[in-house]
C-alpha cells in the first residue's frame, strides 16, 4: 500500500501534524498538498516543540524527502522564516521538493485579506488573515503567478505588473489603500526564489516516480473536512479541498494510487473562527477543556472554541474522505471529567437528523442528541499500550468505532511523538 492520506476529520488542529510525525518514521516521502501558512502544525520530539506551517511535518527525519505540492499557496516570506527557524532547531538536512506549479501568496494577497474581513465586520469568515482566500482566488481567477514564472525574471516583472496593476485598483479605490510597486515586492521574492531555487521541481513526477518506484508516501492534508471549499461549513471555510481528494489534484497523483486514508480527531471538537458549532460549550466545562488542552491557535494564538465529540461531523468526514483508520488524539486531555458527552446524531424539531446538512440555516435549527458516558481518569500520558487504556476510555472509543463504522487505528495520549498507542500495524 504505497500512499496514505491524512485528513483531519473535524475542523482543522485534530494533530495532525502529530500523527503525520509519528506514521512518517515509516515512509520515504512526505507530501504537503493544499492550504498554506494558516496551517499551524505542531510537532514534539523529546520535550522540545516544532510549529511548521509550509514544511510537511517529516522535516524531522533527515532522510525522508518533503514535498510541498501543486495545491499549496507559497508565501515565500513565510518560507524563508521557517527554512530559517528550522536551521536554529537544529534541523540540518533539507531533502526539501517544491512544486514548480505552485501558486504564490504575495504580501497584496494578505493585505486584500485583512481589509476583506475589516470591511466583512460582524460577517468576517474570521479567518487567519494571512492572505490564503486572496491568493486562492486569483489562482481560480488566472491572473496567479505560479514558482515556475521566477524563472524568467523580465516575464515575471511583466507578470507582476500586470497583477498589481488590478490590485492596486481595487485596494487604492475600493479599500482606500495604499497599494504595492513592483520594486516593493520583486526584491524579497527573487532574493528568497534564489534560496528555494535548488529544491523547485515538478513535484507531480517526482511523487508519481517514487510509488512507482514502491517507495511509500504520505499525504498530510492541512485544515479539516469541515472547513473544505465543497463540503464545509460554506461560506465560513477555507478555499482548498482538505478532503483525501484534494489529496489528487494538489499532488498531481490519480485517485488509483491511495492505498489508505487515515482521518485525524480529537475525542472533542474544536473550532478557531467564526461560523456554525452544533456541540460548541460556551459554559465552565468549555472553558475547562480550553485550559486544560491549552487550546489556543497554532498560527494566530487565537482562543479555540471548545465542545463535545460530533460524530455527525466525523461519519461525514468518513464518507467524504473514505476514511479507512481514525487517529483519535488528546484522549488525556478529556480525562479527569466525570461524564463526558458524544452527539450521536442532531434533532431538527421532531425530525431525527443523522447525516450534515448543507445549509447553514438547517443546521442552525439543529440540536445535538447527546449519549454520556463515563469519564475516565487524567494521567493517559504514561500508557504505553491500548490495554492500558481504562475500561472507560475504551467504551469511549468503541462507541466511536460503532457509530462510524471505522476502525480505530492510532490513539494519541500526550503531545510526544512517543505518546501514542497504536491499535493495528498502520503500515
Ligand atoms: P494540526 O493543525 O492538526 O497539526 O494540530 P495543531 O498542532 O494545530 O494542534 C494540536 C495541538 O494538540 C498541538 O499543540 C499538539 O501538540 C497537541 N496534541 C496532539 N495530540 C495530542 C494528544 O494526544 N494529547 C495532548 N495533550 N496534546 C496533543
Ligand atoms: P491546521 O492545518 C484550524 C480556519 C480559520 C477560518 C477559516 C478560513 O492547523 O489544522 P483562512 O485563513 O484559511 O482563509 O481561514 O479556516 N483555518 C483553520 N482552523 N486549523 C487550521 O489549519 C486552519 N486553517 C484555516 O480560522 O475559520
Ligand atoms: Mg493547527
Amino acid at each position: 500500500m504505497p500512499a496514505t492520506v491524512i485528513v483531519g476529520a473535524q475542523w482543522g488542529d485534530e494533530g495532525k501534524g502529530k500523527i503525520t510525525d509519528y506514521l512518517a518514521e515509516k515512509v520515504d516521502m512526505v507530501v504537503r498538498y493544499q492550504g498554506g501558512n494558516n496551517a499551524g502544525h505542531t510537532v514534539v520530539v523529546k520535550g522540545r516543540e516544532y510549529k511548521l506551517h509550509l514544511i510537511p511535518s517529516g522535516i524531522f527525519y533527515p532522510e525522508k524527502v518533503c514535498v510541498i505540492g501543486n495545491g499549496v499557496v507559497l508565501d515565500l516570506e513565510v518560507l524563508d522564516h521557517e527554512l530559517n527557524y528550522l536551521k536554529e532547531q537544529g534541523v540540518r538536512s533539507f531533502n526539501l521538493k517544491i512544486s514548480d506549479r505552485a501558486h504564490l501568496l504575495l504580501p497584496y494577497h494578505r493585505r486584500l485579506d485583512e481589509v476583506d474581513e475589516e470591511r466583512k465586520g460582524k460577517n468576517r469568515i474570521g479567518t487567519t488573515r494571512r492572505g490564503i482566500g486572496p491568493a486562492y482566488a486569483d489562482k481560480t481567477a488566472r491572473i496567479g503567478l505560479r514558482v515556475c514564472d521566477l524563472a524568467d525574471r523580465a516575464s515575471f516583472r511583466a507578470k507582476l505588473a500586470m497583477a498589481l496593476d488590478e490590485k492596486n485598483r481595487l485596494l487604492e479605490r475600493v479599500y482606500g489603500q495604499p497599494g504595492f510597486t513592483v520594486d516593493e515586492i520583486i526584491g524579497e521574492v527573487e532574493r528568497v526564489y534564489e534560496r528555494i531555487r535548488p529544491f523547485v521541481a515538478d513535484t507531480s513526477l517526482v511523487i508519481n516516480q517514487a510509488i512507482d518506484e514502491g517507495r511509500k508516501v504520505l499525504f498530510e492534508g492541512a485544515q479539516g473536512t469541515l472547513l473544505d471549499i465543497d463540503l464545509g461549513t460554506y461560506p465560513y471555510v477555507t478555499s482548498s479541498h482538505p478532503i483525501a481528494g484534494g489529496a489528487c489534484i494538489g499532488a498531481g497523483i490519480g485517485p488509483t494510487r491511495i492505498g489508505r486514508v487515515v482521518g485525524v480527531m480529537k475525542s472533542y471538537t474544536t473550532r478557531v473562527g467564526d461560523g456554525p458549532f452544533p456541540t460548541e460549550l460556551l459554559d465552565e466545562t468549555g472553558e475547562w477543556i480550553r485550559q486544560r488542552g491549552a487550546e489556543y491557535g497554532t498560527t494566530t494564538g487565537r482562543p479555540r472554541r471548545c465542545g463535545w465529540l460530533d460524530l455527525v461531523i466525523v461519519r461525514y468526514a468518513v464518507r467524504t474522505s473514505g476514511i479507512g483508520l481514525l487517529a483519535v488524539t488528546r484522549l488525556d486531555t478529556l480525562g479527569g471529567i466525570d461524564k463526558v458527552k458524544v452527539c450521536t446524531h442532531y434533532r431538527k424539531g421532531d425530525q431525527k437528523v443523522a447525516e450534515f446538512p448543507a445549509s447553514l440555516d438547517d443546521l442552525a435549527q439543529c440540536q445535538p442528541v447527546y449519549e454520556e458516558l463515563e469519564g475516565w481518569p487524567a494521567d493517559l500520558d504514561r500508557l504505553t499500550s491500548f490495554d492500558q487504556l481504562p475500561q472507560a476510555a475504551r467504551a469511549y472509543l468503541s462507541l466511536v468505532e460503532d457509530l462510524t463504522k471505522t476502525k480505530i487505528g492510532l490513539v494519541s495520549v500526550g503531545r510526544e511523538r512517543t505518546q501514542t498507542l497504536a491499535l493495528t500495524e498502520a503500515f
